[in-house]
């Protein structure tokens, strides 16, 4: 069994970065750039957890969805799934509220089984859960099929945050109806990709949700809004504060990689030290692997152990870092990286030989957002990050993505769309209802909203977090901070709804 990044969004897209080695000032003195592959949640070779159908119950729906909710061709419709559970909600006679997920990039039942604090809540407040999954992901598929829907640009075209939401809108819309329940009132919730949608889905439909929690949603890492160093110096800071030599090994390590690489046999040298199944093709997609395994553990390093992309250890980067400094005395820097890693890529022990997810081509519905929409500039400072110096460079990434998916970014069309710059006075005057959750640990908070921007849009920041822990199911192992910072959010969210309630009742008395 072989295992793989697995992750959220990523941003680089394969073509970007590859070598062209030297001409890049600032590639030297190593050769090779920080990861080309945009992150995502499930990657080819990940081994998600199967959901696990015991611990939450839901029905299965599937709900027929114009392909493009803003002209009036007449265009195939397709099928959009979505998870349901009615067993705790109270009903439309007494307004009982809506909880819905904002499905984001991959198998919805994925995220379901990974959002407990929502199957947590839910019979406390009375509340239908809906899982929604998102276009163009898991059984969700235009076209009839994924090779249809992912067959090239035409086809790709209807898959875009504005579509995504518009799905959501309608389905809750139509299911409202179906119910009786117009009534009810519906709260969003969202982590990650999803915890974006779910806030510009507050922004945009408020009339349709009465408030979201997004969380680890980097709405701000676009254009120039937050420095292009943000997300590589968090990961890196992660690895600092845990231990000076293994941040050292780690930045030492990519200049060994490449020396190695160039000597005779060196590929098949480095291919024997790591492991692999197959012999490396490129140092570079060696770099990818290990550069994923750094940022995925930045975002998942929680104090317990967990499930989500890998089976993990509690503070993984603490273990990890204890394998890279507590090799022997006379390991190579490669030896102690690759001990490192193992505990990312094997940390149950049952990985014969490590797979690389070295198709730089393959189409992945992440890549075609980044190329089109989620433009997310990322940089590498040479002092501060421990990855391999890099300058966001967006003409090679506009000519990536022209090659993979003969399309033409367009960087500023998210913040036209959803805003983003001054977002602090913006949203002051014009939104309410949002809470914006970030752990510091996760390189994504940088890019995300720290500060209380008003009295109904708020920041509830944890230093110990990482990526959207609060939405995962509550353990005995959770930290009093996580505690405090849940009976926080349904405080907040209880606030929402008594507040509808509360016009509701005003209105029929009137
Ligand atoms: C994409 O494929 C469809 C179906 O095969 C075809 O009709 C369309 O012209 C293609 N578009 C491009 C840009 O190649
Ligand atoms: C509402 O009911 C109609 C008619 O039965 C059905 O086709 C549709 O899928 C339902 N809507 C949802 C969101 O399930
Ligand atoms: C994974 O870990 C087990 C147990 O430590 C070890 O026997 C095996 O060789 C490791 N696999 C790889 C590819 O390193
Ligand atoms: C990086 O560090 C070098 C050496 O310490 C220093 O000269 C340089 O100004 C630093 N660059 C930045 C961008 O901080
Ligand atoms: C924002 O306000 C809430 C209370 O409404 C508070 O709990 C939280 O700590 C504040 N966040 C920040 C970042 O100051």
């Amino acid at each position: 069994m072989a295992s793989a990044p697995v992750s959220f969004l990523l941003l680089f897209i394969t073509t970007v970065l590859l070598p062209s080695s030297s001409s890049s000032p600032t590639s030297q003195p190593s050769d090779v750039f920080p990861s080309n592959k945009p992150p995502r949640f499930l990657g080819k070779h990940s081994h998600p957890i199967k959901p696990n159908h015991q611990q939450y119950r839901y029905e299965t729906r599937f709900f027929s969805q114009p392909l493009d909710h803003f002209s009036f061709l007449d265009l195939p419709r397709f099928r959009q799934r979505y998870l349901i559970n009615t067993e705790h909600w109270v009903g439309p006679s007494r307004s009982g509220p809506i909880f819905l997920y904002c499905g984001n990039e991959g198998d919805i039942e994925w995220f379901a089984v990974n959002t407990g604090f929502v199957w947590d809540i839910a019979p406390r407040f009375g509340a239908m859960i809906l899982f929604p999954e998102h276009r163009y992901y898991g059984e969700s598929m235009p076209f009839g099929s994924r090779e249809e829907a992912y067959r090239n640009a035409t086809t790709l075209s209807y898959l875009t945050a504005e579509q995504a939401l518009a799905d959501f809108a309608v389905l809750i819309t139509d299911l409202k109806k179906n119910l009786s329940a117009q009534g009810c009132p519906v709260v969003l919730f969202g982590g990650s990709y999803g915890g974006m949608l779910a806030a510009w889905m507050r922004l945009k439909y408020p009339h349709i949700a009465v408030g979201a929690l997004a969380s680890s949603a980097p709405i701000l890492q676009f254009e120039d809004i937050v420095p292009p160093e943000t997300f590589y110096n968090i990961v890196s800071n992660s690895f600092k504060r845990e231990s000076s030599s293994c941040f050292d090994t780690i930045k030492k390590s990519w200049s060994a990689l490449t020396s190695e690489g160039r000597k005779e046999d060196g590929l098949r040298q480095l291919s024997k030290t790591f492991r692999l199944c197959r012999k490396l093709k490129s140092v570079q997609a060696l770099a990818d692997w290990l550069d994923s395994a750094y940022s995925y553990l930045a975002m998942v390093n929680y104090p317990y152990p967990s499930n989500f992309l890998m089976p993990l250890p509690g503070h993984p980067i603490k273990e990890l870092c204890r394998k890279i400094d507590g090799s022997p005395e006379d390991s190579s820097i490669l030896e102690r990286i690759f001990n490192g890693v193992s505990v990312y890529y094997n940390y149950t022990g049952e990985v014969e030989c490590f797979q690389l997810d070295d198709d730089p081509h393959g189409m992945d519905g992440w890549n075609w957002q980044a190329c089109t929409e989620m433009v997310m500039p990322m940089s590498s400072d040479r002092n501060t990050s421990m990855f391999p110096a890099y300058d966001w460079d967006y003409s090679a990434f506009r000519e990536g993505c022209r090659m993979d998916f003969q399309v033409t970014p367009r960087p500023k069309w998210i913040t036209t769309e959803f805003g983003g710059h001054d977002i602090g006075h913006v949203l002051k005057f014009f939104g309410s209802n949002i809470i914006f959750s970030n752990g510091l640990l996760d390189p994504w908070s940088g890019g995300s909203v720290l500060e209380n921007i008003s009295e109904t849009i708020i920041a509830l920041v944890t230093e110990e977090g990482a990526h959207h822990i609060d939405l995962r199911s509550s353990t005995m192992e959770d930290p009093d901070w996580l505690v405090e910072q849940r009976a926080t959010e349904i405080r907040v969210i209880q606030g929402w709804l008594d507040n509808y309630h509360r016009k509701m009742k005003a209105t029929f008395n009137m």
